[in-house]
């Protein structure tokens, strides 16, 4: 059996290229163009003729860009005789829309799963929003996560405390607690919009305790801030560490938690990494995680 041949996107070369690395493989060439129109030509450069093949995309924005350019090199492998196509897509964006709350909206998340699965067999996605997404996709989905590279990257030392920033990150604050043998406090959180949160309370005890929020995105860093005002006003220390797998920074999030006593911000390069922010930040590659699925995967 030949070695899998790894591609990478626009949207994150650098993962796709540590990925192959790992894999001791060369990263596949292939061109991504524009028409004058605006319009997206992909080529590739190798011959995928009956190879297992791995194409690296997360939805970085911009996300429907990303989308198509998944889908138009999926389907340029299909033609050019690919025995299988496994989308990585280490970041899934439109997975916070995976429940309809005025009856009003499409599921976002089931949308774009069926997009992604009508060009590929089989993806693999990191800490998605909810387990509920995996429901979204018709494909087989590996589900794979960050949260033991993050942990083992944060260390749990006495004094300190998982703080899940809203319910939904309930479960994944237990898993950071059970790893770092921590306790666990969950913020009340209600969402305003896309952009706006607004945070009540908290449930656990927090006084006098470093706080660690986490979460699965850093988005426009409303929910973080929103969290730790709630943790201070409740007593909490003032030294506070937040981990998040997908830290996008977007929008106003560097305004919200530049004054915040943020000790360490750790994420991971599922999209490629800020650089030059004012805040504390650390990346913590996942490529090992990805390179083990697609090797596992690979050898079936
Ligand atoms: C929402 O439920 C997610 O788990 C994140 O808490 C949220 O999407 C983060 O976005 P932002 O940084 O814009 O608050």
């Amino acid at each position: 059996m030949s070695n899998p041949l790894v591609f990478g996107g626009t949207a994150n070369p650098a993962l796709a290229k540590a990925i192959s690395e790992l894999l001791g493989s060369p990263l596949g060439r292939l061109q991504v163009e524009r028409f004058p129109d605006g319009e997206l030509q992909v080529e590739l450069g190798e011959d995928v003729r009956g190879r297992e093949t791995f194409l690296v995309q997360p939805t970085a924005a911009p996300v429907g860009e990303r989308l198509l350019e998944l889908a138009l090199l999926a389907d340029a492998l299909r033609r050019s005789g690919a025995r299988r196509i496994t989308a990585v897509v280490p970041y899934f964006g439109y997975a916070r829309q995976d429940r309809r709350e005025t009856g009003r909206e499409p599921l976002g998340a089931r949308v774009v799963a069926d997009w992604i699965a009508g060009s590929v067999d089989r993806v693999v996605a990191m800490d998605l929003h909810s387990s509920a997404v995996e429901g979204c996709f018709r494909l087989p989905l590996e589900h794979v996560s960050a949260v033991e590279v993050l942990a083992r990257r944060l260390g749990g030392a006495a004094g300190q405390v998982v703080v899940s920033p809203d319910m939904g990150a309930v479960k994944l604050a237990e898993r950071y607690a059970r790893l770092l043998g921590l306790p666990v406090a969950v913020v009340h959180k209600h969402r305003v919009s896309g952009a706006e949160v607004s945070a009540h309370g908290v449930v656990g005890e927090v006084k006098g305790l470093r706080p660690l929020v986490v979460d699965d995105m850093i988005s426009t860093g409303g929910t973080v801030a929103a969290a730790i005002e709630v943790l201070l006003s409740a007593g909490c220390a003032p030294e506070v560490t937040v981990a998040a797998t997908h830290g996008l920074f977007v929008g106003p999030s560097v305004e919200r938690l530049r004054g915040l006593p943020l000790r360490r911000v750790v994420t991971t390069d599922t999209v490629p990494p800020p650089s030059g922010l004012p805040l504390p930040i650390e990346v913590v590659s996942v490529a090992g995680v990805f390179a083990e699925a697609v090797r596992r995967l690979s050898q079936g």
